[in-house]
């Protein structure tokens, strides 16, 4: 039985959140594989707003197990929050929700280290979250790192004393002034360990070989998207995992044949959050709008998103690394209005015209080559079938998938649950 996976094509916040919670009742497994608190996955329904950060967006489904695969990063101390914040929700979390003893621990020091990092660096800063993410998946590469199962050894407390004293001396060598209380921040973060205890630890390769073999459904679900993935995003402003679909082999121990369905979730339009080259970006009114309409702001960090037009040079690249089969389309709804839309089909580069991403993609180097299609002025945000959709939305859909030469399968018109429609 195939691993079905969820992509986010751009630069994060797609809507993965919102597509997995949509997809869920067909699967009986939703494995998370990389990222960690960095990400945050947005689902409303019955007029609830909840965002997860580390926790799989499967868990709103009884029938559904939840599993944080061994690529993820663990903040304890997010992870507790979000625990908490589920409470009200009533969900057998023990019994729906199991971790990978492989996956690696966020520390404290790894968050100093993050801001001490991201300080020094000025204007060159990529941007973080400043969650910790970069300096744990450096322990993680460099063999330093505390996995979730070193908390089960009698030694680990041992073991994270010898790396928060290895990182306190290297936040020191950063010559910047960050204030901490170490104390403090290590009470919060072994209460949190305890909770963590709580929950069911799992060898979760072994647990995901065993499931395919009894034929269970599995959908992975990725975090951030494929201009952020390490190797193929826009280095170095880019997060520190293989966002793209070779991170779920990895980060689940998926065997790569074992692949499905490769879902790639795009929004009508762009947004970055954080530093980094963004060839399409807007800085007028069109911009502005689409951030007003489309409520872009960070779910994790609350930072107002940058915004511009679609950039299918950069969308037909994603869709390439990745081998995705189907798409889906979010924020259709926060087009409607515009008279022209423009989308980016082409990049002039040292004179030449290209259809490729180049190595470099600074300002000073591209400029985006728009194609212009019809707006359209029908608010989206009610219908709940293709049959009502305006003749200019359906021409800026059949326009993409010609050049994208994958089908886009679901329209999403809304956050909301119901207002996802099938094509
Ligand atoms: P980090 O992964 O927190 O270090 O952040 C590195 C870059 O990735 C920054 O530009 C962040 O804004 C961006 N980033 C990380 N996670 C997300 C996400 O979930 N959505 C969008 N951007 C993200």
């Amino acid at each position: 039985m195939a691993v079905d996976l969820l992509l986010g094509l751009q630069w994060g916040d797609e809507g993965k959140g919102k597509i997995v919670d949509v997809l869920t009742k067909n699967y009986n497994i939703i494995a998370r594989f990389q990222g960690g608190p960095n990400a945050g996955h947005t689902l409303e329904f019955d007029g609830i707003k909840h965002v997860l950060h580390t926790i799989p967006s499967g868990i709103f489904h009884e029938d559904a197990m939840n599993v944080v695969g061994n690529g993820v990063v663990i903040d304890p101390v997010i992870f507790k929050r979000e625990l908490d914040n589920l409470k009200q929700f009533d969900l057998d979390l023990v019994k729906t929700l199991v971790i990978s003893r492989k996956a690696h621990l966020i520390l404290p020091t790894h968050r100093l280290l993050d801001a001490a990092s991201e300080a020094s660096k000025g204007k060159a800063k990529i941007g973080s979250t400043l969650k910790g993410i970069g300096p744990t998946y450096m322990d993680k590469t460099g063999r330093n790192g505390i996995r979730v199962g070193d908390t089960e050894m009698n030694n680990w407390q041992e073991k994270y004393r010898a790396l928060a004293n290895k990182h306190e001396a290297m936040i020191s060598f950063y010559d910047v002034d960050i204030q901490y209380d170490l104390k403090e921040l290590e009470a919060e973060f072994f209460d949190a360990v305890k909770v963590l205890k709580s929950l069911t630890f799992i060898d979760s390769e072994e647990y995901l070989y065993q499931a395919q073999k009894q034929g269970k459904k599995i959908l992975a679900e990725g975090a951030q998207g494929s201009l952020l993935d390490i190797d193929f995003g826009t280095y170095p402003y880019v997060t520190s995992s293989n966002t793209t679909a070779a991170g779920a082999c990895t980060g689940l121990g998926v065997a790569p044949g074992n692949i499905g369905e490769v879902f790639g979730i795009f929004k009508a339009y762009t947004t970055r959050v954080g530093s980094g080259p963004f060839p399409t970006e807007l800085f007028d009114n069109d911009g502005e709008t689409m951030g007003r309409v489309g409520n872009e702001f960070g779910a994790t960090t609350g930072r107002p998103r940058r915004c511009g037009w679609l950039d299918l040079v950069a969308l037909r690249y994603a869709v390439q690394i990745n081998g995705v089969t189907q798409l889906m389309m979010m924020k259709g709804d926060v087009l409607s209005g515009f008279d022209t839309l423009k989308i980016c089909t082409a990049y002039k580069y040292k004179g030449e015209t290209i259809e490729h991403l180049p190595y470099n993609i600074e300002a000073e180097n591209i400029s985006p080559i728009y194609t212009e299609i019809s707006g359209w002025k029908e608010d989206l945000t009610k219908m709940r079938s293709v049959d009502e959709f305006p003749t200019a939305l359906n021409e800026y859909i059949d326009f993409l998938e010609k050049q994208l030469e994958v089908p886009i399968k679901i329209v999403s018109v809304g956050p909301d649950r119901t207002q996802t429609i099938h094509r």
